[in-house]
């Protein structure tokens, strides 16, 4: 196993959104953070960053947020922005408010519009992001839509073609699958990203998205008790079931 990195406290806890140095400074001359119990005199000690860490550094008596790589699982809600610039209110401020200024910054992995619900990874780790995003992997993606207008049996060999283009698109999408689910219900399956994709896949054969929720990335499913704008740390093994789907 490789060893741990190690970090100055003060740092550490900067960065973990706890303050400036100089706050955490102020916290340890006052006894208030402790390491297995005992208070740490010394900001400038250097601490092994672990998963763990929260096991064993508390400030006055809570445990530490977890520290970097963080991979959340959020149950985004409608009406919520995933861009840290677009106006209105933003994923990250479901999360706890120290959360907006840790370093390294949370980012969500890939976007749901303002209008789409479910599944949404948020993470600070920028490795895992681009593994799962890259259109290399093709890691799937599963959308429940529902529909203006009735399915009209012609839309499962459209999208499973692979030839099938969106509009102001000069490459086809790659075969996505189709399952009906009732005259105006679908799960629709697809392993690229493309912008607002599921909607315009609809669009291309002439109908209309009018509600659109994600279920599943790969192997990781929204758990239905996750309510909508809560979410789970995911240990890195859990993280990693996004790859097996
Ligand atoms: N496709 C869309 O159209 N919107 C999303 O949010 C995700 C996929």
């Amino acid at each position: 196993m490789s060893r741990p990195l190690m970090a100055r406290l003060d740092r550490l806890l900067a960065n973990l959104g706890y303050g400036s140095r100089r706050d955490v400074q102020a916290l340890v001359a006052g006894g208030q953070v402790t390491f297995d119990g005992a208070a740490i005199k010394d900001a400038g000690r250097k601490i092994a960053v672990t998963a763990d860490l929260p096991l064993h550094l508390k400030i006055r008596g809570v445990p530490v947020d977890p520290p970097a790589p963080l991979i959340l699982l959020m149950h985004k809600p409608l009406g919520v922005v995933c861009s840290h610039r677009e106006d209105g209110e933003r994923i990250y401020d479901l999360l706890p408010k120290r959360w907006r200024i840790r370093d390294p910054a949370l980012s969500s992995v890939g976007r749901l519009d303002k209008d789409t619900s479910g599944l949404l990874l948020v993470t600070d780790d920028g490795d895992f992001l681009h593994r799962v995003i890259s259109p290399k992997r093709h890691v799937p993606k599963v959308y429940r839509a529902t529909l203006d207008r009735p399915l009209t049996g012609a839309e499962g060999a459209a999208f499973a073609s692979g030839t099938l283009m969106l509009e102001g698109e000069d490459k086809p999408l790659l075969p996505a699958a189709l399952e009906v689910l009732g005259e105006r219900e679908a799960r629709l399956t697809i392993t690229e990203g493309r912008y607002h994709q599921v909607r315009r896949m609809f669009a291309a054969v002439g109908n209309h998205v009018v509600g659109l929720h994600r279920e599943r990335i790969g192997g990781l499913v929204l758990p239905e008790d996750l309510g909508p704008g809560e979410h789970r740390i995911l240990s890195a093994a859990q993280a990693e079931a996004v790859f097996d789907g």
